[in-house]
């Protein structure tokens, strides 16, 4: 009897049976058919009028696109600068990019290391280096490298950005410009 109900039980967690109603097979409407409920006899609804998609930061193509009006690359970054925006450039570039750009974004990382053909290239000293190149690169990839887009949202590309310029500060910075504090500490670093 034990076997049996154990048996029963199995067979009802693999959805096989019928005894209990499995979740994936509740009534419901799949995309394009019909469905007399509604009006126009649809069941996919419209949205209502002036709705966005929420991934959708904004129609400014500064913001969504790094270009002006006249399609130049934007040479400020578009949306507003705080420390909140640093750490989460810094937690999406360490996470998307370092493997391959480096930690510093110097281009030295075990990838780099591996490629012959065009390897990853050191970010703090491009030929193009205006925040919108960078915004776009990401936003569409660049030769070998691929896009981005799908897995930071235009806000995280631009915190990326954003951490670029200060990872590319903190490679040439006098020390008299660093505060006192973070001096004195340097100066006991060994080198
Ligand atoms: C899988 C490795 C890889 C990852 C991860 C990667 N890149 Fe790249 N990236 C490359 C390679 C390779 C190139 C050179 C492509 C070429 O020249 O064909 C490149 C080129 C670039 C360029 C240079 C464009 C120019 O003007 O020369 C920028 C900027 C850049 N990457 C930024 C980023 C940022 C920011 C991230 C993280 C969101 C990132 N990359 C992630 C491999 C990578």
């Amino acid at each position: 009897m034990k076997t049996l109900v154990l048996a029963v039980i199995f067979a009802a967690a693999c959805g096989e049976t019928t005894l209990f109603d499995p979740m994936e097979r509740q009534p419901k409407f799949k995309p394009f058919s019909a469905n007399a409920f509604y009006d126009d006899g649809r069941a996919m609804r419209v949205p209502p009028a002036g709705t966005v998609p929420r991934e959708r930061l904004t129609d400014r193509p500064e913001i969504a696109q790094g270009k002006d009006r006249d399609g130049h690359d934007v040479t400020v970054i578009p949306i507003p600068v705080t420390s909140e925006l640093m750490s989460l450039g810094r937690k999406k570039f360490d996470i998307h990019c370092a493997a391959c750009h480096g930690l510093l974004g110097d281009g030295v990382s075990p990838v780099a290391a591996k490629m012959s053909l065009r390897p990853p290239p050191s970010l703090l000293l491009l030929h193009n280096d205006s925040v919108g190149h960078f915004f776009e690169v990401i936003s569409q990839g660049y030769g070998l490298m691929p896009s981005y887009a799908a897995e930071l949202d235009a806000q995280d590309r631009w915190a990326v950005v954003l951490y670029l310029r200060a990872l590319r500060r903190s490679q040439a910075v006098a020390l008299a410009e660093v505060p006192a504090d973070i001096q004195k500490q340097l100066r006991e670093e060994p080198r």
